[in-house]
């Protein structure tokens, strides 16, 4: 592991404009810089690089962070990763915390599986390119199917001979261990080669190392299996890869969209026309971590399915988890026998690109087409198609798609909006019900919020998605503290004293930090204190660069609009705009303590007069009464000077 200290230096040292600038022409505007966003097309810039809080952030996508961030989403690498292009383009050598025995032996074990692989594919490219088998067999074959020699290059193809253990004898010949040649399953329990005879399809992982084989035979013979591939290992777990996605994740990304095929061959195909943002899930169904994978790049997939009905329609059940991650999916179904490979090649690439434009369909009416056809005009099957396409709807997390989904799929049954808004409520209901039952069985009485911070995906099928946050009346108020505290917090109070926001707000606050309602306001305030705590201020770069997801995005959205938080306005409230709130923090920090303080003054009388109602009809507690009324009257006046200071635009 990076050792913390490293990535300090590497978070400080860092300049957001220079680590852009690399890939994206950025020009000056004010204080900022500005370029066209490489997450979305767009025409007119509106990607912001802000080089004094070293964040981008772009108002378009709403795509924002610091650089730690930027090259994750933009070469999707992991965060250690991201570090170490950082630290290697600084020069900024990188300090390692001493593994445990454990994490170092799996770190050598995962390195010597990828050189093992490297040479494997090396070894059967060799074959395929330099052996006479190779040349006559493997090589005209792909030849044959129409692959050119630098897609062949391209994507690793190559090729095993007959020979029964010339490779692996070659591999132990340098010193490869026999071990994990076995474990790799390149090398059989007896000592021979896996791979024998076939044509092979190498696998990359999303850096492009070499993680798995694939060997098609080229032999006829029904009882030869036509594809064999490498077992799962410590680099290869073939949930969580899509073939392909090494070559095509950057255009992916600039195409915004993802086609999605079966089979290896449809993917270099593909690629061989110039449609590179094809990848595959290779025989398995599409799976959760292969649709967070492609999230990672776009929301919108393509899928193609070859055109025999039959698999279709067990696929289309898997597809209600990528409703649920909130992707576009939409398909394609080829002519009859066709497979993208096969019908690319027959009609060429202009036909093929003109008819995925005229067949796709979107999903959900797609499955609503094919059950109502299927359902005929049998009234007991139809009601189970409206159940069925309600709970695909009930997934979908956004309500302006919800509806729309309502409307047409309303029109395409024939079944009023009401009744299928009703059916979709009843739904979600249940689904929250249950999704209420586990977190209550989780967190027996009081809400344990900690659930929410980077909580876990729950498994498929028993929840809508992951719990969300909860949102109560004093939300807005506690942000609007938060927001001047991570935004302001290092600069004076005023231009005169020595007293910082941070010292300010922390010190007015702080009893109130037990009573918030938002837990990632909470947990984000107890960071600052204990920042503040241990250095005097706040280290906005903790939260920047949070590995967090939620609070990297409320830290980035404060820094990137620090005067105008957007909720406010959406609520109604009036949001105190100043001219130069920066020469003015003094004010800025005021006004957002009192109107936090405010509405819990609020919420603490509500909870006064719940006390003094309970009490007055119980007898014997006059005493407890008068106590609980003084101190009502006590917080009443309170609030109501304040009110006063705030002017009225709070009241309600
Ligand atoms: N597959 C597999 N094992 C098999 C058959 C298929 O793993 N025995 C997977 C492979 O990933 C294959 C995909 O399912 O790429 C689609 O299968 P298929 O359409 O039969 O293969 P193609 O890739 O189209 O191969 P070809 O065009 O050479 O027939
Ligand atoms: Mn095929």
């Amino acid at each position: 592991m990076i050792k913390q200290k490293t990535i300090e230096q590497i978070i400080s040292t860092v300049k957001v404009e220079e680590v852009i600038e690399d890939f994206v022409p950025l020009k000056r505007r004010g204080v900022n810089m500005i370029g066209n966003c490489p997450f979305h097309d767009e025409k007119t810039p509106s990607f912001t690089v802000s080089p004094a809080k070293n964040i981008y952030k772009c108002f378009g996508c709403g795509k924002a962070g610091d650089s730690v961030r930027f090259m994750m989403e933009h070469d999707a690498m992991s965060y250690p990763e991201s570090l170490r292009y950082l630290a290697n383009k600084y020069n900024i050598e990188i300090e390692e915390t001493v593994n445990t025995a454990e994490e170092q032996a799996v770190k050598e074990l995962t390195s010597s599986y990828y050189i093992i692989n490297e040479f494997a594919q090396a070894y059967f490219e060799n074959s395929l390119f330099n052996t006479n088998e190779g040349k006559s067999v493997g090589l005209s074959y792909f030849k044959e199917r129409g692959y050119n020699e630098s897609i062949i290059k391209k994507f690793g193809l190559g090729f095993t001979t007959s020979d029964k253990n010339d490779f692996t004898k070659t591999a132990v010949s340098k010193r490869y261990n026999t071990d994990f040649l076995k474990k790799l399953g390149l090398t059989s329990q007896y000592d021979n080669d896996f791979f024998r005879s076939r044509v092979m399809f190498t696998i990359h992982n999303m850096s492009g190392k070499v993680i798995a084989f694939a060997g098609r035979t080229l032999s006829q013979d029904k009882k030869t299996p036509k594809y064999i591939n490498s077992p799962e290992t410590d680099i290869y777990n073939k949930r969580k890869v899509l073939y392909g996605l090494y070559f095509a994740k950057q255009s992916i990304r600039k195409e915004d969209e993802c086609i999605m095929v079966e089979g290896y061959t449809d993917v270099i195909t593909l690629h061989q026309y110039g449609i590179e943002n094809a990848v595959a899930s290779s025989g398995t169904s599409l799976t959760v971590e292969q649709i967070n994978l492609v999230k990672r790049f776009t929301p919108n997939i393509k899928i193609i399915y070859d055109g025999d009905a039959a698999g279709v329609k067990a696929a289309l059940r898997g597809l209600d988890l990528v409703l649920e991650q909130d992707m576009n999916v939409r398909l394609v179904m080829l002519p009859d026998g066709e497979d993208p490979d096969s019908y690319l090649k027959k009609v060429g690439i202009e036909e093929f690109r003109k008819y995925l434009k005229e067949k796709e369909q979107d999903f959900l009416f797609f499955k609503t087409t094919l059950l109502l056809s299927e359902a005929g005009d049998d009234p007991i099957r139809k009601s189970k198609v409206l159940k069925d396409i309600v709970q695909s709807i009930a997934k979908i997390p956004d309500n302006i798609k919800k509806q729309l989904y309502i409307q047409k799929c309303s029109t395409m049954m024939g079944i009023s909006e009401e009744i299928l808004i009703g059916e979709t409520n009843k739904v979600i209901k249940a689904n929250r019900k249950q999704q209420k039952f586990q977190q209550n069985r989780n967190e027996a009485h009081h809400i344990d919020d900690s659930a929410f911070l980077n909580q876990p995906k729950q498994p498929h099928g028993t929840q809508i998605g992951p719990a969300k946050q909860i949102v109560t009346g004093d939300d807005y108020q506690e942000k609007d503290v938060l927001r001047v505290l991570i935004s302001h917090g290092n600069q004076l109070l005023k231009p005169d004293s020595d007293v910082l926001v941070c010292a300010f707000i922390i010190n007015n606050v702080k009893d109130e930090i037990p009573h918030f309602d938002n837990f990632l306001v909470k947990t984000m305030f107890n960071m600052a204190v204990e920042q503040f705590e241990t250095s005097g201020k706040i280290n906005v770069n903790a939260f920047a660069s949070s590995d967090d997801d939620h609070i990297r995005n409320l830290a980035i959205d404060f820094l990137a609009n620090p005067y105008s938080y957007a909720s406010w306005e959406e609520k109604g409230l009036q949001f105190q705009t100043q001219k130069e709130p920066e020469h003015n923090q003094e004010k800025d920090a005021i006004q957002s303590i009192k109107r936090f303080l405010f509405r819990k003054q609020g919420k603490r009388i509500e909870q006064l007069e719940a006390k003094i109602k309970e009490l007055s009809v119980t007898p014997g507690s006059e005493l407890d009464l008068v106590r609980y009324i003084k101190a009502h009257k006590i917080v009443q006046s309170q609030r109501t000077k304040m009110a006063e200071e705030l002017g009225t635009v709070f009241i309600k």
